[in-house]
């Protein structure tokens, strides 16, 4: 029987559980045997108890629990040639030749690495007399399969990261409270989220609690920003608007790429504008807690997606990770998706925003 591992890694993201569920239930419905594989790549390159089979049961209730419940690390270990050599004769001790990993795209890309190297790492093994040919013989290809988790709906090629939904949520519901507190006492508030490189949280935040300004990373702010910002607030106060609302992305800058932090909008709202301000930093609150519906279907979707994937795969068929567009979902080559969302990164270091806002269009 075949085996497919399955594992979470990087920041976790609510939906997780669903897609480790949707991964165990699908490989075994396939006639396969499902592995859940511990603290993401810390247990590959562990082993042992940290790579267990997976029964039916064993993810019962998954779906509606936020986190990721078989763990998740960032694994230094993994990102060294030795680290990838451990988690391939892991891999080979416990018969697993197929990975389904739920993670952002340094996650993907590191499992895409390791597929690359796969034979060169098998033969090393051989070479240095920890694995014989006879052990590595059926374990000729590994089949990697990418499924996006994340917060910050920061991958290129997909409309949607499984948890980002969620989150958005999470924030409107956090800024409807801080709206209550901010209209009693006519303030001004600065909200900030997170999100990287990536202002979807904070657009989407900001259109849907309808703020009076957003700061994103992709699209920053003429020079002129403070004023501008002021002029909208205050034009808002005339038309009888009781509270301010400023939402900023952690990964927010200036045209001159310099960071804007929520202490100077706050001092620009107090000191130029008058108003009585604060800050309030969302953190990991909206990391955290129960999926939304829409997180659960995404996540069930796309596991059940990733184990026909791993079914359909050939030597030659490229990474895929599995994604969301227009409603319906697909696969992509993983390789291209991570590609291109580093071109954003890339053209935001550059400070070349048009092109950042265009490929984000473009996504
Ligand atoms: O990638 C998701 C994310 O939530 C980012 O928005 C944020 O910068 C980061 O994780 C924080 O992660 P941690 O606190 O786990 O290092």
């Amino acid at each position: 029987k075949r085996r497919i591992g399955v594992m979470t890694s990087g920041g976790d993201a609510p939906g997780m559980n669903g897609a480790v569920r949707a991964v165990v239930r699908m490989a075994i419905h396939y006639d396969c045997e499902a592995y859940a594989i511990f603290e993401g790549y810390d247990g590959l390159v562990k082993g042992g108890d940290m790579i267990k089979p997976m029964q039916w049961e064993d993810v019962r209730g998954f779906l509606s629990e936020g986190g990721t419940l078989i763990g998740t690390a960032r694994c230094m270990e993994f990102m060294e040639r030795p680290g990838r050599l451990k988690a391939a004769k892991n891999m080979v001790l416990k018969g697993i030749d197929a990975l389904v990993i739920c993670g952002g795209d340094g996650s993907l890309t590191g499992a895409d690495k390791f597929r690359a190297e796969w034979p060169g790492l098998l033969q090393e093994l051989v070479d240095n007399n920890e694995l014989s040919q006879e052990d590595i013989q059926p374990f000729k290809h590994l089949n990697i399969v990418g499924l996006v988790g994340s917060i910050d709906n920061d991958l290129s090629m997909t409309d949607a990261t499984i948890g980002c939904y969620t989150s958005l949520a999470r924030i409107c519901e956090a800024v409807d409270s801080v709206d209550t507190t901010a209209t009693s006492h006519q303030r001004a508030f600065i909200i900030e989220v997170m999100g990287r490189h990536c202002g979807w949280l904070a657009l989407m935040a900001g259109v849907s609690t309808g703020a009076d300004f957003v700061f994103i990373p992709e699209n920053p702010p003429e020079e002129t920003w403070a004023d501008d910002m002021c002029k909208i607030v205050k034009k808002h106060r005339s038309m009888g608007k009781r509270k301010t609302i400023v939402i900023i992305a952690e990964g927010a800058i200036d045209r001159n790429k310099n960071k804007i932090k929520p202490s100077m909008v706050k001092d620009i709202l107090s000191n130029q504008a008058g108003l009585d301000t604060r800050v309030t930093t969302l953190g990991h609150v909206q990391r955290g807690g129960t999926p939304s519906a829409y997180d659960r279907m995404l996540a069930t979707l796309q596991g059940v997606e990733a184990v026909k994937a791993v079914i359909e795969a050939t030597p030659d068929t490229p990474s895929p990770v599995i994604c969301i567009i227009e409603n319906k979902i697909c696969r992509r080559p993983l390789l291209e998706a991570v590609a291109q969302t580093k071109e954003v990164a890339v053209a935001i270091d550059n400070g070349d925003f048009a092109k950042a806002m265009q490929l984000r269009d473009a996504e």
